[in-house]
């Protein structure tokens, strides 16, 4: 598995963002930020494209994207080829993010969920592998678009 991962928040997710990436350095992973740099106020989509293009370019596995609700970053990143982009608010949504959808990419709500819930769902997205069978048509058929 990849150790590589990409982060990219507005300022409504920069605190949380910042937590997330010291999380993720205490368990190996070497964090690509994306921005922003502050509680100064942005355009979200400024700082998703850049994590959902490395997604989207197999350069890297997984991504973690945060804004206020979670919406607007997932948004952003589902506009990407082969991004499949999951808003997660519990643990439970993350793992079947990942079992079912096969998401390569997490939205958080940072304004919604508190610290050690984005770390338990960061944690489960990391951790938690795709069961194939059955949904891989169905994922197939998100990018057909039939
Ligand atoms: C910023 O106020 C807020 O709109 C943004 O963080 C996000 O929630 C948008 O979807």
């Amino acid at each position: 598995m990849s150790k590589l991962i990409a982060i990219g928040s507005d300022h409504a997710g920069f605190k949380l963002k910042e937590y997330l990436k010291k999380y993720l350095e205490s368990i190996s992973y070497e964090v690509k930020d994306f921005g922003t740099n502050s509680e100064n106020s942005v355009d979200y989509p400024d700082f998703v494209h850049p994590v959902a293009r490395m997604v989207e370019n197999k350069e890297i596995e997984k991504g973690i994207v945060i804004c206020g609700t979670g919406n607007g970053v997932a948004m952003t990143a589902n506009k990407h080829k082969s991004v499949r982009c999951a808003l997660c608010w519990n643990k439970e949504i993350a793992k079947f993010a990942r079992l079912h959808n096969d998401a390569n990419m997490i939205a958080l709500p940072a304004r919604f969920i508190s610290k050690c819930k984005a770390k338990k769902i960061t944690k489960v997205f990391l951790e938690t592998e795709f069961e194939g069978g059955r949904h891989i048509n169905r994922i197939e058929k998100i990018a057909k678009n039939i």
